[in-house]
Order: C-alpha cells, then structure tokens, then sequence
C-alpha cells in the first residue's frame, strides 16, 4: 500500500512588508522582551533615559525626513530637466556654513546638555538613610546582602533582590573576581562593578512588578547566564520578607528533610555554600539558607524546581560549562532527600 499522498496545494507567501510588520508585532507583544526594554520604564531613572532616548530619534527623524525632502526636489529637478538658478559664491558659502556648521553644532549641543542632565539625575547622591542593597558580581551569579541604616548586615540572598515600590533604593556594587556590570534596563542605566571598588547607584520602582536584570559587561563563558530579577513589592510585604531572609534557616520537619540536611552537611556542598543555623558558613556560593524561597538557580539559568534542582547539583556542566560549581555524585535517596530538605528552605 502507498503511503497516503499529501495534497499539493499552491504555496502563498505573504510580501515580506507584512512578514516583517508581524515578526515585529509578535517581538512587541511578547512578555520575554517586555520585561527588559529600556523603553518601558518602571521608575524614574529609566523613564529619563527613555524620554532621552526618544527626544534623539525624534530629531534624528526630522532631520532624515528634511535630507529626503531635499533629495525628491532634486530628483524631480532633474527628471523635469528643470535647470536651478546657480548660487553666488557667498550664498553657496553660507549654505555649507548655516547648514553643515551652525544647525549641526546647535543640535549637538543641545543632546549633549540633555545627556548631561540626565546623568546628573543619575548620579545625584542618595539621602544618607535610604535602604542599602550591596550587590557583589561572581563568575557568573550575584550575592545580594541588605544593609541597615546603620551599615549593619541584615540578609544575605543571591540572584533576587527585593526592594519596596515607590522608595528610592541604594545600590552598593562591587566585584569579587573580574569586571561585571549591573543593569536592569527598566530600573536604571549600567553601572560598572570593578574589583576593589565600590561604586554608587540608586533604583526607584514606581509601580510593583518583576523586572529582569542582566550583566552587561563580558566576564567570561557564561556572562549569558548571568541575569537577575528584581522584585518591586508593597513596603509591608517588602518589611516581612527581609524579616524572614535574615531569620536562620527552618528546623527539617520530616525525616527525609533531617536526611537531606546531614546529605548538605557530609557533602562537598558544605565547603562552598552556607545555611546561616547550621555548620555550613561558607561563603564562595551562593548563600542557601532560604534557597525554597528563589524562583530560579544559577542567576536566572533554571526554574527553581525539584527535578531542576537535582539535575544541576548532579551536573552544572551541563547547564552552565565553565560554572565554579562541581558535579556531585549522590545516590538517588540521598539526592532526594537533599532537594526535599533544600526546597524546604523558604
Ligand atoms: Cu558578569 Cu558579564
């Protein structure tokens, strides 16, 4: 018996002006690419940077459509053969000069007042008691401590950092091993995190939402993988939530998680990562005391789930090549019982 045959139907093609116009009106209404334009701000420091952006292009437009308008005139010249009265030496003169010295120099000073402005918005120093967030850049994840006023530690997460909505926020950065740069395109401008300095910004959010972040600056194999979210909440549910991250880690409740603790403890993980209430206080890792409570592992790479979980402790390689962090070899209980315990830290 023949295979059954397909109809065979005249192709259509849509022209590619439609094509186009669809491929750009999916990309525009995709939530992926929504979540990190610079040109849908969530706070005032990007919504300065965006009208900025849009006050370019709109001189810039206006200058193309002038230089096209110029060029029909005088394809239309030349198709009516219409002959144009020669210009004098002075007034040719004047023309390169009003037109290729004068407007240029003027259009240029006025973007580059404009730019100045708003980098002094940028730079402006924060009140003395704002929140302080010091976020240190690793190969490739982020280590996020919340400071008091006083400069007192507070809390210690990686890769979700927490702010209240509406309250201008200190951002302290610094490096560990190589140059990274912050940036979360909605929040603010980029801001260079070299090692042994500290260098200033500050973030407002003015509506609550997810906002996705992202190194800007190469730092090596995995510089893709090294984003971050940032999480605008009320200030009640921000004030709770930085009380539970600076609480140790919860007591197991059942006996696998009690399993999954001494698995953490007799294993290598113990020698990178902490569990503030317990033995494990190293601090080249990612800090795993509320590890449950992250929606996402390996600076935004994975969701933060179980079978997740247990396929990067049993090989980062694979998700992450290059990543500091070793493969562990577990057998399947103790594997399991290590991500029930781990899962349970919310
Ligand atoms: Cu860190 Cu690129």
């Amino acid at each position: 018996m023949s295979p059954p045959q397909e109809k065979c139907l005249p192709r259509k093609s849509l022209p590619p002006g439609i094509a186009a116009a669809g491929i750009w009106l999916i990309c525009a209404c995709s939530s992926t690419y929504a979540s990190q334009s610079a040109l849908q701000p969530g706070g005032p420091l990007a919504k300065a940077i965006a009208d900025l952006f849009w006050g370019m292009v709109a001189i810039g437009g206006i200058i193309l459509l002038i230089v096209l308008a110029m060029l029909a005139v005088a394809l239309l010249r030349a198709r009516n053969k219409a002959e144009p009265k020669p210009l004098t030496f002075t007034q040719s003169r004047n023309l390169v000069f009003v037109s290729g010295v004068v407007i240029p120099a003027l259009i240029l000073t006025v973007f580059v007042i404009s730019s100045a402005a708003v980098n002094r918005e940028i730079v402006a120093p924060m009140p003395e008691h704002a929140l302080t967030i010091q976020v240190t850049g690793h190969q490739w994840w982020w280590e996020v401590d919340y400071l008091d006023t006083e400069g007192n530690h507070v809390a210690k997460t990686a890769n979700e950092i927490r702010i209240p909505v509406g309250k201008p926020v200190r951002i302290a950065l610094e490096a560990s091993d190589v140059i990274h740069s912050f940036w979360i395109p909605q929040l603010n401008g980029k801001t260079d995190m070299v090692p042994g300095k500290r260098n200033l910004t500050w973030v407002k959010a003015d509506r609550p939402g997810s906002y996705r972040g992202q190194c800007t600056e190469f730092c090596g194999k995995q510089h893709a993988k090294m984003a971050f979210t940032v999480d605008a909440v009320p200030e009640e549910e921000f004030d709770a939530w930085l009380q539970r991250q600076a609480q140790p880690a919860r007591e197991p409740a059942t006996e696998n998680e009690s399993k999954g603790r001494q698995v953490f403890l007799r294993s290598s993980c113990a020698m990178c990562h902490a569990i503030r209430g317990t033995s494990a206080l190293a601090s080249v890792a990612p800090d795993l005391t509320h590890i449950g409570s992250r929606k996402t592992l390996a600076a935004g790479t994975l969701d933060n789930m179980p079978g997740t979980l247990s396929s990067w402790i049993l090989s980062p390689q694979s998700f992450k090549p290059g990543s500091h962090m070793p493969a562990t070899v577990l057998a399947g209980e103790d594997l399991g019982n290590l991500v029930e315990y781990l899962l349970s830290l919310e």
